[in-house]
């Protein structure tokens, strides 16, 4: 809708920013640059870009085709992907379920957005429930240009905008430990069982998770492999932050992450994207926080009905928008 914007149309609303009603009544605002380029109608003016988010689609089709949908009603010129979006399985099976999937799923949904969308930035991270072994199968991926695998030690720059990625999790009760790591140096851990992904022998390994994880860097010690970042900016992290109301369990446990909570207010990040716990919005009506500077957002994720988010990088927090497929079709 934006993108198909003109300079008239920037001088009839003036400057910048009307709502537009969706038919299932949910808001959605357009904000309309003032940059010279996309003025002019250029198309390489990503301070203003669109970004779509959404995360935890756990392997689930109908998720993947309510996402493909979405993002042709959207039309965002970026697709960040926040990681445990492929299906479990049990460790023996994981390797062809997760690389296959990715091979036929992933590719065949990012293939379709390029032919509907044309070029389309992608970004992705992994999750908790993602294993090794399906790093290669996204290699593939980045080498025919449909996306980019996102890590901290690492800087994307999508045009003017920088991403910076963060795939592990503190450890959880599933078997895969291969995106887990203690949050902070001395935290306890209570799962003891668990599998790894050993390269060299192209098989898993038992692990007991309590002390293989004690011989790994920290989320914290990762995350301070973060050099500086020119803003504005994006932190995609799989884990929420703590503190924030965007972490709760079911159960009423808050298990966000501490090391990304004191990364985003050291960091400032302009925008902060986060997955893992579907239900915290559930459970405590915040799917958006603001800290300083940072928008942090964790939209949750549905069983049936895909949940997302959208905004521009205009003005992330006066358009960040919440949705699902029924919303923008
Ligand atoms: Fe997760």
């Amino acid at each position: 809708m934006g993108a198909a914007m003109g300079p008239r149309d920037v001088a009839r609303f003036g400057s910048g920013r009307a709502w537009s009603g969706c038919r299932s009544g949910y808001p959605t605002i357009l904000v309309f640059c003032l940059h010279a380029a996309c003025v002019q109608g250029g198309r390489s003016c990503t301070t203003c870009m669109r970004i779509l988010f959404t995360s935890d689609l756990h392997g689930q089709r109908h998720l993947f085709d309510q996402l493909a949908e979405l993002a042709v009603a959207v039309r965002p010129q970026g697709l960040i992907l926040g990681g445990d979006l492929l299906p479990d399985s049990r460790p023996e099976e994981a390797e062809d379920v997760q690389v296959g999937f990715v091979a036929t799923v992933v590719r065949d949904l990012l293939v379709r957005l390029r032919d509907e969308l044309g070029p389309l930035r992608t970004a992705m991270i992994f999750g908790n429930h993602e294993v090794r072994c399906a790093e290669a199968a996204v290699a593939r991926l980045e080498d025919e240009g449909l996306l980019t695998f996102l890590s901290p030690d690492k800087v994307l720059a999508w045009g003017e905008v920088s991403l910076v990625g963060y795939s592990c999790a503190p450890p959880c009760p599933y078997w895969a430990k291969d995106y887990e790591r203690l949050d902070r140096r001395g935290d306890e851990n209570t799962f003891e069982q668990g599998y790894v992904w050993e390269t060299d022998a192209g098989e898993f390994r038992r692990v007991n998770a309590v002390e293989h994880l004690r011989t790994l860097a920290t989320m914290e010690e990762d995350l301070a492999s973060t050099g500086p970042v020119e803003r504005p900016w994006i932190l995609v992290a799989h884990s929420p932050p703590a503190g924030l109301q965007l972490d709760r369990l079911t159960c009423g446990l808050d298990v966000g992450s501490e090391a990304v909570a004191a990364f985003i207010r050291q960091r400032q990040p302009d925008v902060s994207l986060h997955g893992h716990v579907h239900e915290a919005p559930q459970m405590t009506g915040q799917y958006r926080r603001q800290v300083g500077r940072t928008l942090v957002v964790n939209p949750g994720q549905g069983e049936q009905k895909l949940a997302a988010v959208h905004f521009s990088m205009a003005d992330p927090a006066g358009t960040l928008t919440a949705c699902n497929v029924a919303c923008c079709r």
